[in-house]
């Protein structure tokens, strides 16, 4: 008998658990199968629905994670309660229609491949209620992904597939856990000889409850593009830290000019409440994008800001430490700027990785 894990991360999805566990054992009669929710302790409540809806159904389990957030980490941390080989992760929402299992399946032991995905633009696929824009920045991450990946692929950001157990789980430590695109990820910055191929999948209308799709996630699919650019030497995080803060300099620019040029506010005024912005613009921005999977809600979002403000301080007094001796050693001016500035970002960053968003 063919067996499958089948592994679902959750959010707010209380009101389609239900449809989704009857329509899947309908759909796998001849199949030993297993459901491991990953539930990010939903307002909901949707891992005590699932729970109350699953007594009598010991091939269910749902894990509950207190601390973390994100999709790509949910999946990463179900992985290891899955019993069998093969794995297929899929929505919650109904989004992705059960009867496709068993079709993955086949295909996947058809072709030997290492992941078989269910695509939404595969010959047949209709996409239904997929709003244009949304449509047209599918499409075109799609054909910057096969560009750098150097494959043909018509749905890699897909959120439904299946792929080995083993392989999975070996490869999860170099995945990120605070995006998304898990898939793009394991396909782009996994070992070469992966091999994909794909089926067709009927996308349906989210049946209930809110897409999580956002910002974010076009913020993720830039991040494994560049890291994979980068040939994997840089860290991810250390690059969103980085992109952020570009964006935290231009903020600085932006009110600067606004308040010394446009309300004419004293020079060091100005540049005092423009570095406040910008620090909290920095701070929010890693909150939701570099340390999304620590996200800090809360309380905790208070403290963090606090102790981000007086570790960057130092920050800035390393900077400016380093620079000065730098010069007084007769360096081009822009070199000792250059490594000052450097420096800091990583003192900022390490400080923040360990400290302000505390990874364990
Ligand atoms: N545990 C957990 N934590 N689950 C989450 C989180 C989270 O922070 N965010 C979303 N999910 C769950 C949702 O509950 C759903 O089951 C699944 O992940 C996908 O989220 P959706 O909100 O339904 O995403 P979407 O439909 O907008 O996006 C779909 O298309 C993308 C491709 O453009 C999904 O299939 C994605 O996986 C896919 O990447
Ligand atoms: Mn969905």
């Amino acid at each position: 008998m063919k067996t499958i894990s089948i592994l679902i991360p959750t959010y707010n999805e209380a009101l389609n658990i239900k449809i989704l566990i009857d329509r899947i054992s309908h759909c796998l009669k001849k199949i030993d199968w297993e459901i491991i929710f990953v539930d990010d302790n939903s307002p909901d409540k949707t891992s005590e629905k699932i729970e109350n809806l699953i007594k009598t159904q010991p091939n269910i389990k749902v894990i509950k994670r207190l601390k973390e957030r994100g999709l790509a980490g949910a999946v990463i941390t179900g992985l290891k309660y899955c019993k069998f080989e093969n794995i297929i992760v899929m929505d919650a929402d109904l989004q992705h229609d059960p009867i496709n299992i068993p079709k993955l399946i086949k295909k996947f032991e058809k072709d030997e491949a290492t992941i078989v995905i269910a695509s939404r633009y595969f010959q047949s696929s209709t996409t239904e209620d997929f709003h244009f824009l949304r449509k047209i920045v599918s499409k075109l991450t799609i054909k910057i992904f096969n560009i750098v990946s150097y494959k043909k692929l018509t749905d890699p950001m897909s959120g439904f597939f299946i792929i080995k157990k083993d392989f999975f789980i070996d490869l999860s430590k170099q995945l990120s856990r605070d995006g998304y695109k898990i898939l793009a990820d394991i396909i782009l910055n996994g070992p070469k000889t992966i091999t994909v191929s794909e089926i067709s999948l009927g996308f349906k209308k989210r049946n209930a409850g809110q897409s999580k799709m956002n910002l974010r996630v076009l913020w993720d699919f830039l991040l494994i593009i560049a890291y994979s650019l980068l040939k994997k030497y840089i860290p991810r995080k250390y690059l969103s830290y980085i992109f952020v803060g570009c964006l935290g300099l231009l903020t600085h620019l932006i009110f600067l000019y606004v308040f010394y040029k446009l309300l004419l506010i004293n020079f060091l005024l100005s540049h005092i409440l423009a570095t406040f912005i910008a620090i909290l613009i920095n701070f929010t921005l890693n909150n939701v994008l570099t340390f999304y999977s620590k996200n800090l809600t809360g309380f905790r979002w208070l403290i963090g800001l606090l102790s981000y403000n007086i570790f960057c301080s130092y920050g800035i007094f390393i900077s400016y430490s380093i620079t000065k001796a730098l010069s007084d050693l007769n360096f081009y001016w822009f070199l000792a700027g250059t490594i000052g500035a450097f420096t800091a970002s990583l003192w900022n960053f390490s400080i923040s990785k360990f400290f302000v968003w505390k990874d364990n």
